[in-house]
């Protein structure tokens, strides 16, 4: 039946390891993927391409309709499509991830993508096909009626190392560097308005800083196996 499809919530600050963990997870039940920080950072890079002033919240609301935002939720293709361009690369900027932070603090654009989370929920459902979806605020506002809620954290070390890592490419990169931006980004997810970085009260919280990837797919499995049996 549809409405028993699972959805699965991975949420925590940035580096803890969410996008592999929902990934690995979704591979290992045959389910579908949703990176939501790669909306909000799609909506940031269309609002760069577009001139318009990043820290202007009421510049940013005023166009946050505009933006035509289309994803893929194959685990092992994960898709984004911005007015029809393939931004997957683009999204991963240096430039694009010290933006995110001021424009996913606009409510006119949570409100926006939060709905368009919500209908990508909608559809998995109606094909009982269930999703694993990475965020800030699924467990607490995208989808709190989620079969299973984790909070993924890791020290703020552990989580630069790993972010410094995924930005290689570019030379500029130190863990130090990393670190400040990181800590930067997550005072301002965790201390917005509307709805912040925050643990929700069913959420389990999973410490990933001496776990390896598989050991955390694995216990999130677990409570996976464990919540549907409830
Ligand atoms: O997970 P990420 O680093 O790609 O997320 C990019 C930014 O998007 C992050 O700074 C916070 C924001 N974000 C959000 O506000 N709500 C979400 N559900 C996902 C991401």
């Amino acid at each position: 039946p549809a409405d028993s499809a699972l959805v699965i919530a991975v949420d925590g600050p940035s580096g803890s390891g969410k996008s592999s963990t929902a990934r690995g997870v979704a591979r290992a039940l045959g389910l579908r993927y949703l990176d939501t920080g790669a909306m909000y950072r799609g909506m940031t890079w269309w609002m760069i391409q577009h001139r318009v002033p990043v820290d202007d919240p009421a510049a940013v609301a005023a166009r946050a309709g505009e933006p035509d935002i289309a994803m893929g939720t194959d685990p092992d293709a994960p898709a984004i499509r911005v007015d029809g361009t393939d931004v997957a690369q683009p999204i991963r900027t240096r430039e694009v991830t010290n933006a995110v932070s001021l424009v996913s603090a606009v409510p006119e654009v949570r409100a926006r993508l939060v709905d368009l989370q919500r209908r990508i929920i909608g559809e998995a459902r109606r094909d009982g096909a269930g999703i694993v979806m990475e965020g800030r605020d699924i467990g607490s506002v995208v989808a709190p009626e989620a079969t299973l809620k984790v909070y993924l954290t890791a020290s703020e070390n552990a989580r630069a190392e790993r972010r410094t890592k995924e930005l290689d490419a570019d030379p500029a990169t130190t863990v130090a560097l990393t670190r400040t931006e990181l800590a930067r980004r997550d005072r301002i997810d965790s201390t917005r308005a509307t709805s912040p970085l925050a643990k929700a009260d069913d959420a389990v919280e999973i410490d990933s800083t001496v776990l390896s990837l598989q050991e955390v797919v694995d216990e999130v499995l677990r409570l996976a196996d464990k919540a549907v049996r409830r």
